[in-house]
């Protein structure tokens, strides 16, 4: 079989990076938002770490700068409709809570809310700010987290039961068993 050259290699990634997030930020307004999120992956248990990478012209961007805060929320395949529009409409110009129905619900420890309609949730605190190449790669310090009773096993978040969206190159899959 030969190989093909890519220029874009990073079309290539099948790993963490491919799962969809939905990332609530709100600035010194008070007014919250949504960006929706592939760019993102857990870094360390202990402490508790994640990153996401932001586009500096996202509007989200400058809000996660203004307070220093996020949450990390998945959504399930089901919401697929709703993360396409947060990630492809910008709250500069919409209310994403309003023109999806989503409902936002207080958090317990960060200023932006959790997405009611999402499985689970990780309030961030950021701890640490990079410039990568045409990305912010923003480290949040996970200061509470939060699910959905039914798609958990104890502990352990059931994907099965979960269904979190994978998307590559904006194609979106969910999971099944083998
Ligand atoms: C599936 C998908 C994944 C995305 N991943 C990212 C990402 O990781 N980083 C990023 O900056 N933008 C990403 N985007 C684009 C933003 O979500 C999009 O530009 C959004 O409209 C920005 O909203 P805002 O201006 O309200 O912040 C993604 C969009 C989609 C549909």
């Amino acid at each position: 079989m030969a190989k093909i050259e890519l220029r874009e290699g990073l079309r290539l990634q099948p790993g963490p990076a491919s799962v969809v997030v939905m990332a609530t930020c709100q600035g010194e307004d008070g007014k919250p938002n949504i960006i929706t999120l592939g760019m993102y992956m857990p870094l360390s248990f202990r402490p508790p770490l994640v990153c996401i990478g932001v586009a500096p012209q996202r509007y989200s961007h400058r809000l996660i700068d203004e307070t220093g805060e996020f949450v990390i929320n998945t959504p399930p395949i089901s919401l697929e409709e709703q993360m396409h529009y947060c990630g492809t409409e910008s709250g500069r110009r919409v209310d994403k809570f309003a023109e999806t129905g989503l409902t936002p619900i207080p958090s317990l420890k960060v200023g932006p809310p959790r997405i009611k309609e999402c499985f689970s949730h990780l309030e961030c605190k950021v701890v640490q700010k990079h410039t990568c190449g045409d990305h912010t790669l923003y480290v949040g310090d996970v200061v509470a987290t939060s699910a959905d009773e039914d798609v958990m096993n104890g502990d352990v978040l059931d994907i099965l039961k979960a269904q979190p969206i994978v998307q590559k190159n904006h194609i979106y899959y969910s999971v099944c068993a083998k």
